[in-house]
């Protein structure tokens, strides 16, 4: 168990470009990136899903909250949320997302991009919510409790605000991960061929947990604790 605390707050707008290259790294071998780059080696994967992540990311910094999980000033986690009503990319955004998904890679890459989040977001709920993701971890310190911290302040934050929480995965470990902390599955589907799960987490109107911005987290998933966020506002 690591002595060096872990440190859970909101990325600033300068780091935001580490945390899109540690989703690269976090997620390179995820199903669906592997089916959508389609690029073997696992570096070059890595610096085109970086590429991709770097705008999305940013995006997802405008739109709603980009939490970290940083060890001795090591971004080591990550998790995006849109907040609700801003799941997708407006278009002045999906312009800049663009050049991102052509650029380097061959035409279908983008063509199975356009695809695959054409998939997920037909899938939305209609209902406002915090949309999850991208969720990723430094790919040396997975199974290690960083997610499950990241996932308690997480949670605890979007019960505070009383609203339901969304998200899709593509591995089915992560299903199980998500489960623990009240995710549902309400769709599976293949995108792509790849399977994917859709799954939505109800509003927990008994939640009673106050904000603070920035918390030491527990990385035990057997000593489960509230560690919350702060609300809307970046603090740069
Ligand atoms: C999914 C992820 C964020 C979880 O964070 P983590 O710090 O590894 O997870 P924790 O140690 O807190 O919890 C472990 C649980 O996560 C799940 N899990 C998913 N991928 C895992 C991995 N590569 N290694 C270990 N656990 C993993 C399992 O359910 C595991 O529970 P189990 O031990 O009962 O099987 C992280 O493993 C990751 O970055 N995976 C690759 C990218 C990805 O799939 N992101 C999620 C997209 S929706």
């Amino acid at each position: 168990m690591p002595t060096t605390p872990l440190v859970l707050r909101l990325l600033t707008s300068n780091e935001v470009e580490d945390g899109a290259m540690l989703v690269a790294r976090g997620m390179r071998d995820n199903p669906a990136n592997m089916r959508v780059f389609r690029i073997s080696d696992r570096a070059q994967r890595s610096r085109m899903m970086e590429r991709f992540f770097t705008p999305v990311l940013r995006s997802l910094y405008r739109r709603g909250l980009v939490l970290g999980a940083v060890r001795s000033n090591r971004l080591v986690g990550i998790c995006g949320m849109a907040r609700p009503g801003f799941c997708q990319p407006g278009t002045i955004e999906k312009i800049r997302i663009l050049p991102a998904a052509v650029i380097g890679n061959p035409i279908p890459t983008p063509l199975r991009l356009l695809s695959w989040v054409g998939e997920w977001a037909r899938r939305d709920p209609f209902e406002p919510h915090w949309h999850l993701g991208p969720v990723a971890v430094e790919p040396e310190l997975q199974g290690c409790g960083i997610g499950t911290a990241m996932l308690h302040t997480v949670c605890a934050f979007v019960d505070n605000t009383g609203g339901p929480a969304y998200l899709e995965t593509d591995k089915s470990e992560n299903v199980r991960l998500y489960q623990r902390f009240g995710f549902t599955v309400m769709e599976s589907a293949e995108v792509l061929g790849v399977p994917n799960w859709f799954m939505f987490r109800t509003a927990n109107a008994n939640a009673k947990t106050k904000s603070s911005i920035e918390t030491e987290a527990s990385e035990s998933p057997a000593a489960p604790a509230p560690h919350p966020i702060s609300t809307g506002a970046h603090s740069d």
